[in-house]
């Protein structure tokens, strides 16, 4: 198996199923989004720069992007491939990619616009370790997070208003990589307005 990109809309859940996926390939998630919420926090310059488009909901130029990337995949963990979490997000982030890494699957996880900004608007996210909860549809264990240090963190760009931003984003400019990715034959996709643990059942299958 090469490198799996997980692609679907914001809050179809590919931060969700990119953990759980994780713990049957071993294959490192590498969101760009968390990147550059890393550089925002640690105040670089590319979290500077990065940072006024998010907080619009529009996408973060192709360049400070594949410069990210470009760096990451040279990590030591990532030499037997990654599992890349909302990228690429453009045609030209993916034309880049083809040249950095081999891409065996591409798995979108569907997700109609109406589910989208209910599960971003309920979305809470443990700050010690990074997993992803759900006010309503898949709360914080009574008992905490299994790490044993909850924090609770929910995102600036998860409001309505931004929301409906990165749905036009997603819209205009990264859902024509599905007819590209489908051209090349890597394009699979599986019903995400579903059980958590059915998603990920299917997306298993998929890479058998
Ligand atoms: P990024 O962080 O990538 O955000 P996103 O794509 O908008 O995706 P999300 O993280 O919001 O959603 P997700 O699909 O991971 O869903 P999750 O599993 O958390 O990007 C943020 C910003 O960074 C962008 O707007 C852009 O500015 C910039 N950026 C990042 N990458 C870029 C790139 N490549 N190029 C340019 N700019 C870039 O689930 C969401 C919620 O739903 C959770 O609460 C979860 O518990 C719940 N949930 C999950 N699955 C289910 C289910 N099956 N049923 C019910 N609830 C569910």
């Amino acid at each position: 198996m090469g490198s799996i990109v997980l692609f679907g809309p914001p809050g179809a859940g590919k931060g969700t199923q990119a953990q759980r996926i994780m713990e049957h390939t071993g294959l490192p998630q590498v969101s760009t989004g968390d990147m550059l919420r890393a550089a925002v926090k640690a105040g670089t310059q590319v979290g500077l720069e990065a940072k006024r488009y998010m907080d619009e909901g529009a996408l973060v130029p192709d360049e400070v992007i594949l410069a990210l990337i470009k760096q990451r995949i040279q990590e030591p963990d990532a030499v037997d491939g990654v599992m890349f979490d909302g990228f690429p997000r453009t045609v030209p982030q993916a034309e880049a990619l083809s040249e950095l890494a081999d891409i065996s699957h591409v798995l979108a996880i569907e997700v109609p616009d109406e589910r989208i900004v209910e599960r971003i608007c309920g979305r809470v996210t443990c700050g010690s370790c990074g997993s992803v909860f759900h006010d309503t549809f898949n709360p914080v264990p009574a008992n905490g997070c299994s790490c044993g240090n909850f924090e609770e963190k929910r995102r600036v760009d998860d409001n309505e208003d931004t929301v409906l931003n990165r749905l036009d984003a997603y819209h205009r400019q990264t859902s024509p990589l599905a007819a590209w990715y489908l051209e090349r034959g890597l394009f699979h996709r599986v019903d995400g307005d579903r059980d958590i643990a059915a998603i990920t059942a299917d997306l298993l299958t998929l890479l058998e």
